[in-house]
């Protein structure tokens, strides 16, 4: 007799995994193996007791489709990673080959030409300002890193006084321990104070907070003065400023003007602070631009990048720094070297859908393309700005948002499910909506994403 290992449930009603025989009528549904057997994230797992799973069997371009063969358009590039949608044909063959060369290795004391290739590259895309690619798999072990080599450099440099890190208000720079001293969301800190050593805040530029006459540029030189009057006072025992450039996203696709980082880089120097640039969300193109900082015209210290790197394949984050921070560590003695590892750093799969990536970059001149989309976007948004919950409509690139005033308690899962339900994925911040896809969708799928965001609205208030 075969035995299969199957979800059940107990007496009390829960699900929980057991030995079965096959005995057809034995037999749970993937949804329900997946409740009993996975620990689903940033999820109260009791909430699925009223919200189904959705199972995914297969991707194509901007669609998931479900085991029924219902399709959805993944209007939130599956949590801000795909960029050329799912299945890729370029990134699978890319990812082909190099499965047949080698899988891994570990980078110390070795290297591969994936990894030497991809850090080549996007040190060229910075302009050759920052080098030195240092590998994690995902954005917050990137942001981790960033922090621990700022303290780190100053540490090396003779001022270990600076170890204190200040970031925006509503910032989110991932769930550890370290991210989260730096993440100013209450939900996802508060629990885990005792073990944080929470960063200072300054205020947020986002440009929603413009007062009467003010401009979005006014909003952010009001901000950096504060952010100055701050540094007067703390920038002895400070390391780093860490921004999400352009648009804080998590805490609801706050969106800036580019004059605040300009001006935050000016005070950075002067005070002698790091700046971080925590392009994890917002770089590979999102924003227009390949890094979001590039439209102030500055570079940070250091730029942390995920997501959307392997194009949404494969977990890969790094850190790029400028050479006077790596050279700060070059050293005869051991202790002064960054001494930091993860077991996949710079696996040659991930490196490699990343180049293919970076190809599909190159070859289909997608940052010009993406502004015509951008467009397309706006265009399939107009119908929404005229509602009169509709609130705040902005825009940075592939980045499209807006807020929702007057809405009941529990929006964000009414919204949610009933553009599910119409064929789209959307899962709103609180009452903000916002969409960012793909960078392949067509006109239609644009017009789907506006008319189910206008439904779902008004089924959802
Ligand atoms: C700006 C930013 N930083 C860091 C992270 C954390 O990345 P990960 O979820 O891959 O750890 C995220 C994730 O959404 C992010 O948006």
């Amino acid at each position: 007799m075969t035995i299969f290992i199957n979800a059940v449930r107990n007496s009390a009603g829960r699900l929980i995994i057991a030995l079965l025989p096959n005995t057809d009528a034995l037999f749970m549904s993937l949804l329900d193996r997946s409740l009993a057997a996975v620990w689903h994230p940033c999820t109260q797992m009791k909430q699925h007791e009223q919200q189904p799973l959705i199972a995914i069997a297969r991707g194509e371009g901007p669609w998931l489709f479900d085991s029924d063969g219902k399709r959805y358009l993944d209007a939130v590039s599956s949590w801000w990673v795909n960029l050329f949608g799912h299945c890729n044909a370029h990134i699978n063959q890319r990812l082909r080959e190099q499965l047949e060369k080698l899988e891994h290795v570990m980078l110390a004391g070795f290297t591969h030409e994936p990894v030497v290739r991809l850090s080549e590259k996007l040190s060229a895309l910075t302009g050759g300002a920052l080098g030195h690619a240092f590998y994690a798999s995902d954005g917050a072990s990137a942001t981790e890193i960033a922090l621990k080599m700022s303290l780190h450099y100053w540490r090396n440099s003779g001022r270990g006084s600076k170890d204190r890190f200040v970031c925006l208000a509503g910032s989110y720079h991932g769930e550890t321990v370290g991210a989260l001293a730096v993440t100013d969301i209450a939900l996802f800190r508060d629990a885990y104070a005792p073990l944080v050593r929470a960063a200072d805040t300054v205020p947020s530029p986002d440009a929603r907070t413009a007062e009467a006459g003010e401009s979005a540029v006014d909003v952010a030189r009001r901000a950096a003065a504060i952010l100055e009057a701050w540094l007067i006072d703390n920038h002895e025992r400070t390391a780093a400023l860490i921004v999400e450039p352009l648009v804080q996203c998590a805490t609801g696709m706050a969106m800036y003007d580019p004059e605040y980082l300009r001006l935050a880089r000016a005070l950075c120097d002067k005070y002698e602070v790091h700046l971080i640039a925590d392009e994890i969300a917002v770089g590979c193109g999102r924003t227009g631009t390949f890094f979001a900082c590039e439209q102030s015209g500055i570079w940070p210290d250091f730029i942390c990048l995920s997501k959307g790197i392997s194009g949404g394949y494969l977990p890969l984050s790094l850190v790029l720094s400028r050479d006077s921070i790596y050279q700060a560590f070059y050293a005869d003695d051991v202790s002064r070297g960054f001494l930091h590892s993860h077991s996949y750093t710079g696996n040659p799969l991930a490196c490699t859908a990343a180049l293919a990536t970076l190809e599909i970059f190159e070859h289909e001149n997608v940052l010009a393309r993406n502004a015509e989309r951008a467009a397309s976007m706006r265009a399939a948004a107009q119908p929404l700005a005229e509602h009169p919950c509709v609130k705040h409509l902005r825009q940075q690139g592939m980045i499209l948002a807006f807020d929702v005033s007057g809405a009941s308690s529990g929006f964000a899962r009414r919204y949610g499910d009933a553009a599910r339900e119409a064929g789209v994925l959307l899962r709103p911040i609180g009452n903000t909506v916002y969409w960012m896809p793909p960078y392949v969708l067509d006109e239609a799928e644009f017009s789907l994403l506006g008319k189910v965001s206008l439904d779902a609205l008004q089924v959802s208030l």
